[in-house]
């Protein structure tokens, strides 16, 4: 059975924490990791939680008690992992464009790193020879994802190292004898379609034989998740059998384990952000709600037009009218236009659903305004995991000067 939070449950949170409110949902994680592990348990799959979508500690506690590994994008990221109780060798941090410095540290830390750059296998090269295995990110020109501004393995991506650089990588690897553990790719965010997968995994197979260490290949995360009823999402079960198929055919790839970076997959669908209507503007144009929140709190449908869905949930049952969601920002922040809600009346508190992923993540101070708290449900009981900002946090590293 699908777990989802009830609007009693997240009105009640609301009206405990104020607005405006990010809520997540323990045991939808858990729902989320188990589809996974399910539907994955004939192959060596490990998952790793990418959680550049949700960092906050208690969430990365709660992913760590399911038995997932974690993915982390910047070296920050991988100290609030072990800080979280992850143990190094469940640690994995997949580089992009960073100074060699930060991949310094990470080796210190022990975690697992994927280079993305030429330069960098170099100095790593020059630095720690065969001492450390590494894993390698290309990008095999797969054009895949939601929209542009989330795809990463195109031909003009900044990310991963070229497979048609291939010659440069094993030449790198030949001189320092670096020692290669592993092939990553990542295409993009919200691929449905599970062929695209398949071609990458057909991309890494063909590069397979240049490298005698490996232990794993990284087909990254991208999973697709519905935002809209009706929306189409990763067929998981389909991509676990196709993924089978590949890997137990090729001769070597059959011995080697797969790795997956999922991030809203498991934490999309498990946050809600919870905001109140300040103000009800009738113009000729709509008719306009303007809640106590705007995209410095969830940047998605301005960055990416992404939709989310809204509802009302102190008058669940109001007659419907058509409405235009705007934020408080001081510019334009419309988070939904001419949407047909329950009937919206000035404090009413409304929903956004699939807010975990990339939504408190990507939040920020713009015009000054406070970061939103957090609250964990898990067990139904409900848990602070984030305070509001306050008046000090806007000042606490200003440097006054005279
Ligand atoms: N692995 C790597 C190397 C990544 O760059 C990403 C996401 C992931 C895994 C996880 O992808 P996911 O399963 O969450 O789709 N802020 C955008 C999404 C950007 C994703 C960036 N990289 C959004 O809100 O749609």
């Amino acid at each position: 059975m699908s777990e989802q939070l009830s609007n009693q449950q997240l009105l009640a949170a609301a009206q405990q924490f104020g607005t405006p409110l990010y809520v997540y949902h323990a045991e939808k994680i858990t729902e989320q990791y188990q589809k996974l592990v399910n539907a994955f348990a004939k192959s060596d799959v490990k998952i790793f939680y990418a959680c550049k979508a949700l960092t906050n500690i208690s969430i990365l506690k709660h992913v760590k008690s399911l038995g997932s590994n974690v993915d982390c994008s910047s070296i920050n990221e991988a100290k609030l992992a072990l800080h979280a109780g992850f143990s190094p060798d469940r640690v994995l941090y997949t580089s992009n464009g960073i100074a060699f410095e930060e991949i310094e540290e990470a080796q210190s830390l022990g975690i697992h790193i994927n280079i993305d750059s030429l330069s960098n296998l170099e100095k790593f090269g020059k630095k720690f020879g065969h001492s450390y295995p590494v894993g390698i990110r290309l990008r095999p020109n797969i054009l895949a994802g939601g929209n542009f501004k989330i795809s990463t393995g195109h031909d003009k991506s900044k990310f991963g190292i070229p497979v048609d650089q291939l010659d440069k990588v094993i030449t790198l690897v030949n001189e320092y004898n670096i020692h290669i553990q592993g092939l990553h790719i990542h295409t993009g965010s919200e691929i449905k379609d599970v062929d695209v997968f398949v071609q990458g995994i057909e991309v890494l197979f063909d590069i397979i034989p240049h490298f005698n260490e490996l232990k794993f290949i990284d087909l990254g995360g991208g999973f697709k998740v519905p935002y809209k009823h009706g929306d189409a999402e990763t067929d998981i079960p389909l991509l676990a059998q196709k993924v089978k198929e590949a890997f137990e055919a090729h001769p070597v790839a059959r011995n080697l384990q797969i790795w997956f970076e999922p991030g809203k997959f498991l934490v999309s669908d498990c946050g809600y952000l919870i905001a109140q209507v300040n103000v009800l503007k009738e113009t000729s144009a709509t008719t306009f709600a303007g809640i106590n929140t705007g995209f410095n709190h969830l940047i998605r449908p301005m960055f990416y037009d992404a939709y989310h869905r809204i509802q009302n949930l102190s008058n669940p049952d109001g007659q419907e009218k058509k409405y235009s969601i705007v934020g408080n920002i001081c510019e334009t922040d419309t988070f939904a236009w001419d949407r047909k809600l329950h009937e919206i009346r000035e404090g009413d508190y409304l929903v956004f659903y699939n807010a975990g992923a990339y939504g408190f993540e990507m939040s920020s101070n713009f015009n000054s305004r406070f970061k939103p708290a957090e609250v964990l449900i898990k067990e139904s009981n409900m848990h602070l995991i984030r305070k509001r900002d306050t008046f000090e946090d806007l000042l606490k590293n200003q440097v006054e000067i005279a």
